[in-house]
């Protein structure tokens, strides 16, 4: 059946990167809960190396990597053609390894302990910008290769219903673009300069709102893969169908019109911008939960088949129906569950009044390590079970290993973070190496650290256990029956589909457009004033 050359050596060099990072940074996550906790001696510039380690890797490393390499295989699978231009692939793959070769070089030389929000005026070596301008760089040999399979088929097969998987692989690719533009004009045009003393101050309003034109969608590009996965991969899994291809459509498009220019509310403390401006991302914002709550209905609807298909009967009986035993599956239904939880903490973050409450507490890292470490992390479990045996053509080495590595994931992420909104709630800060503060908050403090320290140590025996079985799978003997990466059947076949879901003309007109009143006079108002530079602060 397939004519086509399955990219499984590009996608296994992106996914181990990614999973190589992933593993350094979840050691990285546990010294430093043992040193807040202090159970380990304190060491403020340690601290400050690892935090800065552990978020650019977590964000922007595994991350990157890892979905653009579930990209190719994505679109090499849904279209059932070879990448593109492989020579431009691997050429944006080096490109961003030496990206992060240089970053990572400033940060354990102590030269960048900016933290991965890099926020002006602290300032890193150059070498830190240097590489993460290479890192994004590179990233565009992947969305030229997205978009030209995207074109190629479309010409090839005019009117046809474009297929579910890469639509929302190109949805994330059109994401990926826009963001770039704030974080790539703020590193270029701004930090880079500062950091090479071209230029002595530089505007912190203007450098901090582009980072927030970038900040929110960044967050939906890593989520978006999770999503692929939960609408395409894991109903089939489970022997189900997707319960509405339309409404899968409409959630992608939604989260890519809507997560893109509402950054605005990562400013809600600075004085850069009038309020009304930040009330119009709060409304913006709220927006953003509509897709979400789609995802969950129709994900679970997907299930719910999947379940009677099986022989569920009544209320109930679907759920025990499932395939509890699939690690895709049982990842779904984990990762459902702390999307669940953390889809409220979002909401009081993005709540203009309550979001003063929270700022810059515990409450934060909190909220997105329920959702990124919980919800897209145990996804991304779940896509590297499900496409290992596929690239490698060995059977996965032990299913109830990745079992018994996502309840740890799961347990080791709740004892974490539910701990940490409290604590946010008690008033402890975030980001701080050591804790100088009045000893009645230290002691209303001190049990929960010393939890979240346990939960650091569960949550590395499951990265351990991930990495093993992904390693093992390599030299596993035993082949697998099914090569093709295969989706989800809709309930309802797709057989022709109105222009706006299959394909992004119209909704890339309505982002220039939300794009222009969200961040036109935001942005134009920093060059109609006198300018309010500082000056590099740092290393
Ligand atoms: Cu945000």
């Amino acid at each position: 059946m397939s004519d086509y050359a399955r990219p499984a050596g590009l996608a296994l060099a992106h996914f181990w990167v990614a999973c190589g990072a992933f593993f350094v940074a979840v050691l990285l996550g546990l010294y430093q809960v043992l040193e807040r906790a202090e159970l380990i001696p304190v060491w403020a510039e340690g601290y400050y190396i690892s935090v800065t380690a552990h978020g650019m890797i977590m964000a922007y490393v595994l991350t990157t990597f890892f979905i653009l390499g579930f990209g190719y295989y994505t679109a090499a699978s849904s279209l059932q053609r070879s990448v593109w231009n492989m020579p431009l692939a691997w050429a944006g793959f080096c490109t961003m390894l030496a990206g992060v070769v240089l970053v990572i070089f400033s940060i354990v030389t102590g030269q960048a302990t900016v933290l991965y929000t890099f926020y002006a005026p602290l300032t890193a070596h150059w070498t830190f910008y240097a590489g993460t301008l290479l890192l994004l760089t590179g990233s565009l040999g992947w969305v030229v290769n997205m978009f030209v399979m995207t074109v190629q088929w479309q010409r090839a097969n005019p009117g046809e219903p474009f297929p579910l998987p890469m639509f929302a692989t190109t949805a994330n690719a059109i994401l990926w673009s826009w963001m770039l533009v704030g974080v790539g004009c703020s590193v270029a045009f701004m930090l880079l300069p500062l950091s090479l003393g071209w230029v002595d101050s530089i505007d912190v309003g203007l450098s901090k709102t582009l980072f927030a034109w970038t900040l929110h969608p960044i967050t939906y590009f890593w989520l978006i893969p999770a999503y692929i996965a939960m609408y395409t991969i894991v109903p089939r899994v489970a022997g189900g169908r997707l319960f509405s291809d339309n409404m899968a459509r409409v959630a992608f498009i939604l989260l890519l019109v809507f997560a893109l220019p509402i950054g605005m509310h990562h400013l809600y403390a600075d004085p850069f911008q009038a309020a009304g401006w930040k009330l119009l991302a709060a409304f913006g914002t709220f927006m953003v939960a509509v897709p979400t709550l789609i995802t969950g209905f129709t994900v679970i609807a997907s299930m719910e088949i999947a379940g009677r298909l099986r022989g569920g009967r009544g209320m109930f009986g679907w759920i025990t129906a499932l395939p509890w035993k699939e690690p895709v599956v049982l990842a779904q239904i984990l990762a459902l569950l702390l999307l669940t939880l953390g889809g409220f903490g979002g909401m009081v973050n993005a709540s203009y009044g309550m979001n003063s409450m929270v700022h810059n507490t515990m409450w934060v890292p909190a909220h997105f390590h329920l959702v990124f470490a919980g919800t897209v992390m145990t996804m991304y479990f779940a896509i590297a079970y499900h496409l290992w045996p596929k690239m490698t053509g060995n059977m996965l080495y032990s299913a109830g290993m990745a079992r018994l590595q996502l309840w740890f994931w799961f347990i080791g992420v709740a004892m974490l973070t539910l701990p940490w909104h409290y604590l946010g709630l008690l008033w402890m800060p975030r980001r701080t190496a050591y804790l100088p503060y009045a000893p009645e908050f230290v002691r209303q403090w001190q049990p929960w650290m010393e939890l979240m320290a346990v939960a650091g140590v569960i949550m590395v025996t499951s990265a351990l256990l991930f990495i093993w079985n992904l390693l093992s799978t390599h030299g596993n003997r035993q082949p697998v029956a099914e090569r093709e990466l295969e989706f989800a059947e809709p309930l309802h076949p797709v057989l022709r589909l109105p222009k706006p879901l299959n394909g992004f003309a119209l909704w890339n007109t309505i982002i220039v457009i939300y794009m222009v009143m969200g961040f036109g006079y935001p942005l134009l108002q920093f060059f109609l004033m006198e300018p309010h530079n500082a000056l590099a602060w740092g290393w």
